[in-house]
């Protein structure tokens, strides 16, 4: 009941802010498209600039009553796992006589112009309206314009519009806001949540897509981070073997009503992890299916999600905080290779950044965020992140340099909420866990060690707090379910 109720909230949201934005709309025009099916996401923010990603679809909403995927089975996956390829990439897995635009959750691009617009909330009269910008088969009709000269910590709205062609009346329209982050001397409480493993087929909020966003929402977060595995290639309804499903699972996800709503009125960060980069546990020069790692590294970097020059970045929000998205997948070498100081999943080049970077920070608090973990405990049998035994020796280096800074670790990729302690040293991470309770799984609920100060085998997110209290600034880190409700709770003062 409740998911059908918010299901007409959801939809209410897109179209009034289509009514809102379309007072000039030419009829015949809003009934063509083409439309924002997708609505846009932001990226990368920092006091002076932002990202805008948006996507222009042939409807206004995904293909609800569409048709099943058949699933090949996991043997037949595995071939493609192991970089075979065979000319059935696609009809495998799709019903004879029907296409990709035929299946349930389908959501087609079409061709077209977007415009953007925006300005300091309560401001409009500062508008700035960049130029229509063409979007073409090549890139998935996706559109991104990076924006600069912003003003730090303040609000903006941003209303992304689309045309059929020159000369034609906007035929949809999305309206949303994003903040930028405050300047360095800024005494600001400031409040992010992390996520991380979401799946499609795993969504617990049925048609409108995951629990998690509708909670998150509600909470108002200055920002959002996206830790990786924001969906699955490898898994099936449909196997992700070619770029053209590859770009299907991500029109599907974004064309679902929580996740637009919420990635549209958040500022956000994303990154990638194996899953929606190529496959599990995978490095660069490996394939799946039709796909190389190296084009499947691109289709994140730079068509599906904000782009940016490096995919790592440093941000700056406030005096009290600052916080380091890194990459571990790009640079990584071969899981297989035997451990040593040549063996690395950061590289040289963002190592040395980061050391830099932490070493000149004055910030009150030190936030690493990453996509895999560093303390774990994880499976004996994972051989993929700094808390397995085959990437010890670059482990060790960031375990002691993150120590001697007194920096805090957040991370994705494990299918639990945790808290690590290290006794005796400084050295805490926090796990947010996967998006939803059907997608936790892979450690025994009951096997608590005595490095876990938190341990709990279901889904949720984490939230990251600072604030001050008579002068005195804090972090608390707490675990939400997915309805947002606390599990575990850590504060933290100034050390
Ligand atoms: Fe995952």
């Amino acid at each position: 009941m409740k998911s059908m109720i918010t299901l007409k909230s959801a939809l209410a949201w897109f179209v009034l802010s289509a009514v809102f934005c379309l007072t000039a709309a030419d009829a015949g025009d809003a009934r063509r498209g083409p439309f924002l099916g997708n609505g846009f996401h932001n990226g990368w923010v920092d006091q002076h600039s932002v990202v805008l990603w948006t996507r222009l679809t042939k409807t206004m909403e995904m293909n609800r009553n569409g048709k099943q995927f058949v699933d090949p089975g996991e043997k037949v996956n595995k071939q493609f796992m192991q970089g075979k390829t065979t000319t059935q990439l696609i009809p495998d897995q799709i019903p004879a006589g029907f296409r990709l635009e035929d299946m349930e959750g389908a959501c087609p691009g079409m061709e077209g112009e977007a415009r953007l617009t925006y300005y300091p909330k309560g401001e409009e009269k500062k508008k700035i309206q960049t130029g229509w910008t063409p979007v073409s088969a090549s890139k998935d009709f996706t559109a991104q314009w990076k924006l600069k000269n912003l003003r730090a910590g303040t609000d903006y709205e941003a209303v992304v519009e689309a045309r059929p062609n020159a000369g034609a009346q906007p035929s949809d329209c999305v309206k949303g806001r994003f903040n930028t982050a405050p300047a360095a001397d800024a005494v600001r409480d400031i409040r992010f949540v992390v996520v991380t493993c979401h799946e499609y087929p795993l969504r617990d909020a049925g048609a409108n897509g995951h629990e998690i966003y509708d909670t998150m929402l509600k909470m108002k977060p200055d920002f959002f981070v996206h830790t990786g595995d924001v969906e699955y290639y490898d898994k099936p309804h449909p196997y992700a073997w070619t770029e053209e499903l590859m770009r299907f699972k991500w029109n599907r996800l974004f064309a679902l009503p929580y996740q637009r709503s919420f990635l549209a009125n958040v500022t956000t960060y994303f990154m990638k992890d194996d899953h929606d980069t190529l496959k599990d546990d995978c490095w660069p020069g490996q394939t799946y299916g039709a796909v190389t790692f190296e084009r499947g590294a691109e289709i994140f970097d730079k068509e599906q999600f904000p782009s940016n020059d490096k995919p790592y970045k440093t941000i700056r929000w406030g005096k009290d905080l600052q916080i380091w998205i890194v990459e571990t997948r790009n640079y990584r070498s071969p899981n297989t290779m035997p451990d040593g100081p040549e063996k690395t999943i950061w590289g040289k080049e963002q190592k040395q950044w980061f050391f830099d970077s932490v070493a000149r920070s004055d910030a009150t608090f030190k936030v690493l965020i990453s996509p895999n973990p560093l303390l774990g405990p994880d499976r004996k049998n994972k051989r993929d992140n700094h808390a397995n035994d085959n990437f010890r020796f670059e482990g060790d280096e960031l375990r002691a340099f993150i120590n001697r800074h007194k920096m805090f670790i957040t991370n994705g990729d494990r299918h639990w909420q945790y808290v690590t302690h290290r006794p005796g040293t400084d050295l805490w991470e926090f796990g947010c866990g996967p998006g939803s309770d059907v997608h936790a799984g892979g450690w025994p609920p009951d096997d608590k060690r005595p490095e876990h100060r938190f341990l709990r085998v279901k889904g949720g997110f984490l939230s990251v707090e600072v604030s001050r209290r008579a002068g005195a600034p804090s972090i608390r880190f707490r675990h939400h379910d997915v309805f947002g409700t606390v599990m575990h709770d850590e504060v933290f003062p100034a050390k």
